[in-house]
């Protein structure tokens, strides 16, 4: 299999299949995997680390995750870090972003810190700089504390922000010497879709008011963020991870063409417009104040927003956003959803991920590319999250190896796409896969498998699937 990045510093060409491995870094282009915290590390009994969301939600409600798969185990990395870290030069990482439990470092989210938490963060980051690897650190990956939200509503509440920045500020203070750049928060319109508008993540509120707040104080938390790193210290690199794919309209009927803008605004831009060019754009705030749903806020709170815009941008891309425009008027006495705006459009003839169920459409990554380019300052960026999901991946088990030539070739069709988009002018700076070794994923479990590594849940036994295998050698 031939890819990979190579070549000399301005430019990356496609070489031989080095997949993560054989890439030259000379060029400082970043290569290596994301992952997370919740999804991975698994609790101890004596670790000392307090409930999030998903610990608690799981306790009263484990129906609701897939064949009971909770978060109390995930990979088992807690137990496992110092092997799972020797995987990383093995499998080729220049590169890895993984991220902080508040609740493990803030066991009641604020207030009185957990020494075996902080600890633990120290001697893994500490490792992962050992060897040599760049390390991105995300502070949520939707993992509220459930005190914050037992207490003051979670992120419907003000507060909320502030005890985020305190944490923040803590973790900047801490492992700052550690850190090459931070991330505010992973995908932060996950938790408003599907806590405030949809039933799918708890608290499950159906609530736009409420979705609403959630959205403007996660972004103020952001933005509190990124202040107090450039106060702890002016060259700390901060950052804010979007799932930035553009919204493609059925056809270029003014109604499809408007219910795709819109679906823009709600899903990309109402974080990305603040976090990079430090405003909200003005026909979100027109849509939101004609439904009397803006939210409480003060001219400070604007300013501060505007002064404290991120270093570079994170993107996560995996499959394209299409929409059409609704086809029924709403029923007036139903709460506000995204569908009267727009409704998911599913293109004939798509290409398609059999094992997951996504479209794949390497293209995007271009336009997404292009989009920041034209009206973000091409702005620094790095590739955070592209990957393939496969249910049921043990069938193409072969003499005891995941033979995953499948995901050689999706990531392989992404990096031409992404070359291209370099070659026109894309400030790009690195590429990590969606996910190192196979995690727990929200309500999927282990469904979907991702890793370059596969996981035996039994045994937690790790294993090299076939491309990882590949750049060993
Ligand atoms: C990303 C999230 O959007 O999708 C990850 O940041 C998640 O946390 C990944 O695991 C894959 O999602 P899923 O549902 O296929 O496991």
């Amino acid at each position: 299999m031939c890819l990979g990045f190579g070549g000399g510093c301005a430019t990356i060409e496609l070489v031989e299949w080095g997949g993560l491995g054989h890439v030259s870094s000379s060029n400082g282009f970043l290569w290596g995997s994301s992952t997370s915290g919740p999804q991975t590390e698994g609790r101890l009994a004596q670790d000392g680390k307090g409930d999030n969301l998903w610990d608690y939600w799981y306790r009263i409600e484990p129906n609701r995750f897939y064949q009971g798969q909770g978060p109390d185990k995930t990979s088992t990395f807690y137990e496992h870090w110092e092997e799972d870290l020797d995987l990383l030069l093995e499998t080729g990482h220049t590169a890895f972003r993984t991220s902080i439990q508040w609740s493990r470092i803030f066991p009641e989210g604020r207030g009185e810190i957990n020494q075996a938490g902080v600890d633990f963060y120290r001697r893994v980051f500490e490792k992962i700089k050992e060897k040599g690897i760049h390390l991105l650190v995300n502070l949520y990956h939707f993992d509220l504390p459930m005190a914050l939200q037992e207490q003051g509503d979670g992120w419907e509440n003000k507060e909320t922000a502030y005890a985020y920045q305190e944490y923040a500020r803590f973790c900047f203070k801490t492992y700052g010497d550690l850190v090459d750049q931070w991330i505010t928060f992973n995908e932060p319109i996950v938790p408003v879709e599907f806590g405030y508008f949809y039933d799918a993540h708890f608290p499950h509120k159906v609530d736009a008011a409420a979705a609403v707040k959630v959205a403007y104080h996660t972004q103020l938390a952001s933005s509190l963020a990124v202040k107090a790193c450039h106060e702890v210290d002016p060259n700390y690199r901060i950052g804010i991870v979007l799932n930035l794919t553009p919204a493609y309209p059925r056809s270029q009927h003014p109604a499809d063409v408007k219910a795709a803008r819109i679906a823009e605004l709600f899903q990309a831009k109402s974080f990305l417009d603040p976090s990079v060019l430090g405003h909200y754009p003005e026909e979100l705030v027109e849509i939101l104040r004609e439904r009397d749903l803006l939210p409480d806020y003060d001219p400070f709170e604007l300013r501060l927003i505007e002064e404290n815009t991120v270093d570079y941008l994170g993107v996560n891309y995996y499959q394209p956003l299409r929409v059409a425009a609704p086809r029924y008027a709403p029923n007036p006495a139903s709460p506000l959803l995204f569908e009267q705006f727009y409704e998911p459009y599913v293109m004939p003839g798509r290409k398609i991920n059999p094992h997951r169920g996504w479209e794949i459409y390497e293209q995007g990554l271009y336009d997404i590319a292009q989009n920041i380019k034209e009206n973000y300052g091409n702005i620094e960026w790095i590739l955070t999250e592209n990957g393939m999901g496969v249910e049921g991946e043990e069938k193409f088990r072969k003499d005891g190896v995941i033979q995953d030539d499948y995901r050689i070739d999706f990531v392989k069709d992404h990096l031409r796409e992404l070359h291209r988009a370099i070659q026109d002018g894309a400030n790009c700076k690195g590429y990590l896969i969606w996910t190192f070794i196979d995690c727990w994923s929200w309500l999927n479990g282990y469904k979907n498998r991702y890793g370059l590594v596969e996981l035996d849940l039994e045994s937690q036994k790790r294993t090299l699937k076939n491309p990882a295998i590949g750049l060993k050698n």
